[in-house]
């Protein structure tokens, strides 16, 4: 995985109402789409292409407010197990947001990022995204980081196959295996840990998201379905970051 290179903050000037400490890398669980359509009496997939508008505008705020690194899951190895239609409206979509999406991406200096078993997605969704990842590739201003087909436990299974595999190929000395080593294999290499984790929909649970990478990482549940959330929520939520203590096991 290429490393990348962070620009400083720019001092531009703010928005008076935005919080002075911002996170660095902002991850989010963009859950309840389902409960969003139900309450509507409309079909699952409704809410999934509502759940599209919202992620628009949080990637919009997030440009403004200068938060360098968006991390969203979208999908997990877990939510093959939904009904086949459901699966196929989540990836058509997906395939959908690229190519309406990655041209005004690009012109806004949006770099897409995917992590997860990316080569087990239908084959349309992983060369569109394949594309946007290569037309984005050189551009530093904002990260959007899809998790798609993503599962915190099979990214570590995943890295430890591949130190095993560097190992026996001599690659590397099982004696230097440290945290920092193993960082190297998961799928989020080079990319520092969530500062802030924001779910939505009220699930008070990590579903199989970032479990090494969110260790320290502050955590922010609100109970406003994924499809209303708006960027007064993600604003809330950057107000409750700047207030918290980040200690990471040592004193204040
Ligand atoms: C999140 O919304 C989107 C995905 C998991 C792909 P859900 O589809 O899980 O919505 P709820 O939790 O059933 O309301
Ligand atoms: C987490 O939501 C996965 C995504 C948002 C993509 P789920 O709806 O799959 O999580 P659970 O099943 O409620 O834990
Ligand atoms: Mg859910």
């Amino acid at each position: 995985m290429l490393s990348i290179f962070f620009p400083k903050r720019r001092k531009k000037k703010r928005d008076g109402s935005l919080p002075e400490r911002l996170p660095r890398h902002v991850a989010i669980i963009m859950d309840g789409n389902g409960r969003w359509a139900q309450k509507r009496g409309l079909p699952r997939a409704a809410g999934h292409r509502a759940g599209v508008e919202a992620l628009r505008e949080v990637v919009k705020a997030c440009l403004e407010w200068d938060i360098q690194i968006l991390t969203v899951y979208a999908f997990s190895t877990e939510n093959w197990k939904r009904p086949r239609s459901e699966v196929q409206a989540l990836m058509h979509l997906l395939v959908e947001y690229l190519e309406r999406e990655v041209e005004e991406l690009h012109e806004q200096g949006v770099q897409i990022r995917a992590i997860g078993r990316i080569s087990e997605l239908p084959v349309e969704a992983r060369q569109k995204l394949q594309q946007a990842m290569e037309t984005t590739a050189g551009n530093r201003r904002l990260v959007l980081n899809l998790a798609l087909n993503y599962g915190g436990r099979a990214e570590l299974a995943d890295a430890c196959a591949a130190m095993v595999r560097d190992v026996e190929e001599g690659k590397l000395r099982w004696e230097e295996i440290r945290e920092d080593t193993l960082e190297k294999y998961l799928y989020t290499a080079g990319l520092p840990d969530p500062d802030l984790l924001i779910r939505a929909a009220g699930e008070m649970r990590l579903s199989n998201f970032l479990l090494w990478q969110a260790a320290y990482t502050e955590l922010w549940v609100t109970s406003t379905l994924w499809p209303d959330f708006r960027r007064e929520d993600l604003l809330a939520a950057l107000e409750d970051y700047a207030r918290r203590e980040r200690r990471f096991g040592g004193l204040k």
